[in-house]
């Protein structure tokens, strides 16, 4: 079968980058940082992203472009006859039970969408109103499953016209857009009267508030924030051209992505601050960027009602097309696995997973509402289809990630790949190899067992 590529280089960075962009910085970041005590947690996590989150990265990269196929195939190829390959099928998995749940938020933000539209915000001020207006929605038992159905259907649309057309030219476009807008907002919301202790939240570290468990999280946020661990970046990579520098794209998307995250947190909590939101752990979950953002738009703007509705509206479609880049990123890592394995058409295997990822998310969607009270281990639905892909899932995935690029797979192979058979530079080969066989894996291991009291 004829495999497309992507058209350009900056369409390889910025298709890799916008999985990478999603909820999980703007939606995801600020609930984890705001439960875990703000400044330590960021540092934690800021470590992993180095220590894990790069080398991961590199490998998935490394693994997907010398394979060129999906990931369960990637390991078939490189290590032939071997039980690797359930890595791969552990990511195909992973990202079915993501796309479900993350669909439900990504749903959330359409009707945010609309509600900007039509300017139904206006003249709100308390944040008991906007709360009211969040709740009285997620608890619905029918409006936010139709909206997640719309969004696992334009994933779907946007899969079926495939990578370059599809998938590249909406990156090309829109990924600038939105980081010009964010750093907009970030403006807004730190010189809101009030606003300081939110700024302070972000900058001074708090370290007794670290514990195994946040250190999990930051761990969980970061395989998540940089959509690693389950082959994601791995069949993107499959999609790149010989000539795309590996390191230097892993360090691009890198940086995009933590900038993005810490803005987000930039306007959350000094927005939050300054509407008097007592920042405690119980107050933030899913709902906080849905409570505070309007706010902001409201409180920014206050005198000049066009620009907050402007604003509010460019925000929200933004958001849609962020989530659309991490979305379609996950539904095709099912679906290139589906179709090239089960040598199924391409629509066909994305109708399947499709299908699926609706089903699973209805149930995730009704967690906030009629099904609020089946609970496992504490935990809705939603919720523990959140903890568990993140904070396992992917970590795990990680972990034998590094153990496979790091011990088992030929050096010269990788070196060549990194180095695109020696036309770019890899100072930081030895490096890379110590940090992947001695450091991630145990690391990632060690993070885990503690969790569980069991380090
Ligand atoms: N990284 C995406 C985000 O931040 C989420 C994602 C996770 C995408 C795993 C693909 C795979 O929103």
């Amino acid at each position: 079968m004829e495999r497309e590529n992507f058209g350009s280089k900056i369409g390889a960075i910025l298709a890799a980058a916008g999985s990478a962009v999603g909820l999980g910085n703007i939606w995801r970041f600020p609930i984890e940082t705001g439960r875990n005590g703000g400044a330590a947690f960021i540092l934690v996590y800021i470590c992993c992203i180095v220590l894990l989150g790069m080398p991961i990265m590199m490998s998935e990269f490394m693994i997907g472009r010398h394979t060129q196929s999906n990931t369960a195939r990637a390991y078939q190829k490189l290590a032939p006859g071997t039980p690797w390959k359930w890595v791969g099928r552990l990511g195909v998995f992973t990202g079915f039970f993501i796309l479900s749940y993350y669909a439900v938020v990504a749903g959330w933000t359409v009707e945010y969408a609309c509600l900007a539209i039509f300017n139904c915000f206006r003249g709100m001020t308390t944040r008991a109103e906007f709360e009211k207006v969040f709740n009285d929605f997620a608890s619905d038992p029918v409006m936010p499953a139709v909206w997640l159905i719309f969004f696992v259907l334009l994933t779907h649309f946007v899969i079926v016209r495939g990578v370059a057309r599809g998938i590249e030219r909406w990156s090309k476009i829109l990924m600038p857009m939105l980081f010009i807008l964010i750093g907009v907002l970030v403006a807004c919301s730190v010189s809101m009267p009030g606003a300081a202790s939110g700024v302070e939240f972000m900058l001074r570290p708090d370290f007794s508030k670290v514990n195994s468990s946040t250190v999990l999280n930051a761990m969980g946020q970061a395989f998540y924030s940089l959509s690693l661990g389950m082959g994601c970046l791995c069949t993107y990579a499959s999609y790149f051209d010989r000539k795309t520098n590996l390191a230097k794209t892993t360090l691009q998307v890198v940086i995009i992505d933590t900038l993005i995250a810490l803005m987000a947190g930039f306007i959350i909590f000094p927005a939050a601050a300054a509407a008097n939101y007592g920042l405690t752990p119980q107050d933030i979950g899913p709902s906080l960027i849905f409570i505070t953002l309007p706010n902001v738009f409201q409180q920014a703007f206050g005198s000049l009602p066009v620009l907050s509705y402007v604003f509010s509206v460019m925000f929200y479609l933004l958001l849609i097309v962020a989530a659309l880049t991490s979305t379609i990123s996950m539904h095709e890592v099912v679906t290139s696995y589906m179709s090239e394995e089960f040598n199924l058409p391409r629509k066909r295997s994305a109708l399947v997973e499709t299908t699926l990822s609706i089903v699973l998310g209805i149930f995730c969607a009704l967690s906030f509402g009629v099904m609020s009270d089946v609970k496992l281990f504490g935990m809705t639905i939603f919720e523990l289809l959140d903890w568990t892909a993140s904070n396992i899932c992917l970590p795990v995935g990680g972990m034998f990630i590094a153990l496979f690029a790091g011990w088992y797979l030929d050096r010269q192979l990788f070196r060549d790949e990194l180095t695109n058979r020696g036309s770019v530079r890899a100072p930081y080969f030895r490096a890379l190899i110590f940090v992947l066989r001695y450091i991630t894996p145990f690391l990632i291991l060690a993070v885990i067992l503690g969790n569980f009291g069991l380090f």
